[in-house]
């Protein structure tokens, strides 16, 4: 199926296939629920067809907002016995069902987007949400930062759930007996694609801690056992930040806290800087080591609003390595594993927020990024993740943040994204 017209069809269909009402699941069966950013860049893929239908899925996001400003990764809006774990096992303490921890926040970026689609129904819906998003990105400065890095506390917080940059941290803990559990997920997907048991024990030991202490960040912060600063947390934040400052301007507020709150993320990003691998990098906070990864994370910086020569020269290394990138970690990497997961595989709202960051700063990159995952999913369709050299479509099927940045970014019908 090459024919752009068919694979806007395609994608359309699938963004109505996971609509649940007023919100989208991930995909039937792996991810049966709510998640933060993917709901975030649906709405960018509803935004290109239904402006409405955009602003409800963000609208019904923030409905799972905690009191402390927190935006949960996942909003658990109706039981599901496929998923593993369900809310008894986080017990979140929002209004809604929900998951303990955060996700990369997008939500504001995408809402600047829906809202350039239609400004003036937008801009009711963006009043509505605006101190909703300015309480979430506090919290993250709040509860988040180490030396002006934004950090993760677990690792799906960061959305790249078994990525290298955990390992060093995910190793010093001890999960001690978690007790039984049965997983979900390798039902639903081959477990060679998959987080292993290591992994998972030690997911499940860190929520298991945090409802222990009723996800009170003050509580949770003393000897916390795993605290990375993160090059995925760190760009899409201060992005983020820059987009609401733009919406603040819109709705004729003072954006003073906001451009203090940039101002502060781009000092601390220098503090990701890796000098051996000449790169952005995971840095472990109770330690100070490196993960040594060139992941896609570290190519965000240009989304992030920060051009540094050297990452161009890194970029231009790791898509030599690959047929289709920008991997989830350099193929040259010992660690590299082609399909399993964030250890290898290619993404495609990655790839579309390096792109849009390269084309911003004017880099031909950007364009030749676009034009290469356009590819991929023509060839290969709209899965999860695929494996960077060859293609090979890996992980759930009729993905909805696959076919959302089709919509949104990669298709030549595409409105720039
Ligand atoms: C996985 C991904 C995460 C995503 C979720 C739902 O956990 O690592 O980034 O939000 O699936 O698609």
């Amino acid at each position: 199926m090459t024919n752009v017209t068919d694979l806007d069809t395609e994608a359309r269909r699938i963004l109505k296939l996971n609509d649940r009402g007023g919100y989208t699941i991930p995909t039937a069966g792996l991810y049966p629920y709510q998640w933060n950013w993917d709901s975030a860049f649906a709405a960018l893929g509803f935004a290109q067809f239904d402006v409405d239908r955009a602003w409800s899925e963000l609208e019904t996001l923030f409905s799972g907002q905690w009191e402390n400003g927190m935006v949960p990764h996942i909003i658990f809006h109706q039981e599901d016995e496929g998923y593993f774990p369900g809310p008894d096992v986080w017990q979140g303490v929002g209004p809604v069902a929900s998951s303990g921890i955060s996700q990369p926040p997008v939500a504001a970026t995408m809402v600047r987007k829906v809202y350039d689609r239609d400004p003036e129904q937008g801009r009711a819906r963006v009043a509505a949400l605006y101190d909703k998003m300015l309480a979430w990105h506090g919290w993250f400065m709040d509860w988040r930062l180490d030396r002006g890095a934004a950090c993760i506390t677990h690792p799906w917080e960061a959305g790249r759930d078994n990525a290298p940059d955990w390992d060093n941290a995910m190793a010093a803990l001890d999960p001690g007996d978690v007790g039984p559990y049965t997983r979900r997920d390798i039902t639903h997907v081959d477990s060679s694609m998959r987080p292993t048991k290591y992994d998972y024990d030690r997911y499940l030991f860190l929520v298991q801690r945090g409802a222990r202490l009723n996800w009170d960040e003050a509580a949770m912060l003393k000897d916390t056992p795993f605290r990375v600063a993160d090059p995925t947390m760190t760009f899409t934040l201060l992005r983020a930040h820059r987009d609401l400052a733009a919406l603040g301007a819109v709705l004729g507020h003072d954006t003073s806290q906001i451009e203090a709150w940039i101002a502060e993320l781009e000092d601390g990003a220098k503090t990701l800087w890796n000098p051996d691998t000449q790169c952005f990098d995971s840095r472990d906070t109770r330690t100070g080591t490196w993960s040594n990864a060139i992941s896609n994370a570290s190519f965000l910086c240009w989304y992030a609003g920060l051009d540094v020569p050297e990452m161009r020269d890194r970029l231009a290394e790791v898509l030599e390595a690959v047929q289709y990138g920008v991997p989830s970690l350099d193929a040259r990497d010992l660690r590299f594993d082609g399909m399993r997961y964030w250890r290898g595989p290619v993404w495609g709202i990655m790839n579309m927020m390096i792109g849009t960051g390269l084309t911003e700063m004017g880099h031909l990159e950007g364009e030749a990024l676009r034009q290469s995952t356009a590819d991929l999913l023509s060839e290969h369709g709209f899965a999860e993740y695929f494996d960077p050299r060859t293609g090979e479509p890996a992980g759930g099927k009729s993905f909805t943040w696959t076919a959302a940045i089709w919509l949104g970014w990669a298709s030549p019908n595409a409105e720039a994204a």
